[in-house]
């Protein structure tokens, strides 16, 4: 006997998503019936008539049903778009976010607005994740040297899967570190970072399918979201090389703070705010202070 068309399997997806009041859920039933039959969205209008076979309709069902179930879409789906490629997710990382894109958009900008030269140029990313940023930096910018730190192993296993995907793991440099690497007398061009910034009281409050299922290290940022910007602010300055610049994403309401605590350590001019795209504050660009300019001061 046949079984259901991939048309009428789309519908019901799409019908069960509804009724666990996803957003999305005709974008993501399309996703999960292409993801199980193997097929592009294209091929799915194309052979709409097509009759599933039960082991087909069993893993249109697995994937429905862990939706349902609060999982997030792109842990099911194992991969999330970032700066236009997939990179691999799961519950071991952050599964990176648009709003870091603007983070890299500012990085490249600067970068490439430096007075030419054959030089390396050595970046840092604190918080490596699934490795989105050093890896499209990598792949930008062919000059890079690049260093990637995680505390966690288990997402470092993730971004050198990442990496060896996009066949820049020879130019990333992967360190199991706190913040920063071990090698104290090493220093950089740029230090990029995406920390975590919720505050630990507003964990409970998040989402379910980001609370329950994100990593706890890569969101909480201590009593007031602020931990790991005053770590980061207050090292950088003997990490970077003169003319250096620390560049980090932040949560939309922290820059003031975030600025205030940096006025306070001294070291940096007074920083750049760069807004996302839905008109939050969303990276500081902070450079250090040339040493003559320091002097006259
Ligand atoms: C918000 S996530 C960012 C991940 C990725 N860079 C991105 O933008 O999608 C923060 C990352 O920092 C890592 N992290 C947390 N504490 C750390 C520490 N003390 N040293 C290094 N990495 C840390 C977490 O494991 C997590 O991967």
């Amino acid at each position: 006997m046949n079984g259901p068309r991939i048309r009428d399997a789309l519908q019901f997806a799409t019908q069960r998503l509804k009724n666990a009041r996803i957003a999305s859920a005709r974008l993501e039933a399309t996703a999960f019936v292409a993801e199980s039959l193997g097929l592009t969205h294209t091929d799915l209008i194309l052979q709409a008539e097509t009759s599933l076979d039960a082991h087909q309709e069993e893993r249109i069902n697995d994937l429905v049903t862990r939706r349902e179930k609060g999982e997030p879409f792109f842990y099911i789906l194992g991969r999330r778009e970032f700066w236009s490629l997939d990179f691999k997710v799961g519950p071991q990382v952050l599964s990176p976010r648009p709003e870091t894109e603007i983070l890299l958009e500012q990085f490249l900008h600067i970068v490439r607005n430096r007075p030419a030269d054959d030089e390396p140029i050595r970046l840092l990313d604190i918080g490596t994740g699934s490795g989105c940023i050093a890896i499209c930096s990598a792949l930008e910018v062919e000059q890079l040297q690049v260093t990637a730190v995680d505390i966690s192993t288990e997402a470092l296993r993730i971004a050198m899967e990442n990496a060896n995907l996009h066949k820049v793991a020879d130019r990333i440099r992967f360190v199991c570190a706190d913040l920063f690497p071990p090698y104290e007398r090493e220093r950089f061009h740029f230090i990029l970072s995406n920390p975590p910034y919720i505050a630990s009281e507003d964990i409970p409050g998040l989402p379910a399918d980001i609370r329950d299922y994100e990593p706890h290290g890569a969101l909480d940022g201590g009593c007031d979201g602020l931990d790991f910007y005053r770590k980061i602010i207050s090292n950088a300055k003997s990490r970077l090389l003169a003319g250096g610049v620390l560049m980090m994403e932040i949560g939309e309401t922290q820059a003031e703070a975030i600025r205030q605590f940096a006025s306070e350590q001294g070291g940096y001019q007074t920083p750049d705010i760069y807004k996302d795209y839905a008109g939050k504050d969303r990276v500081m660009v902070f450079n250090l202070i040339n040493p003559q300019a320091q002097s006259v001061g």
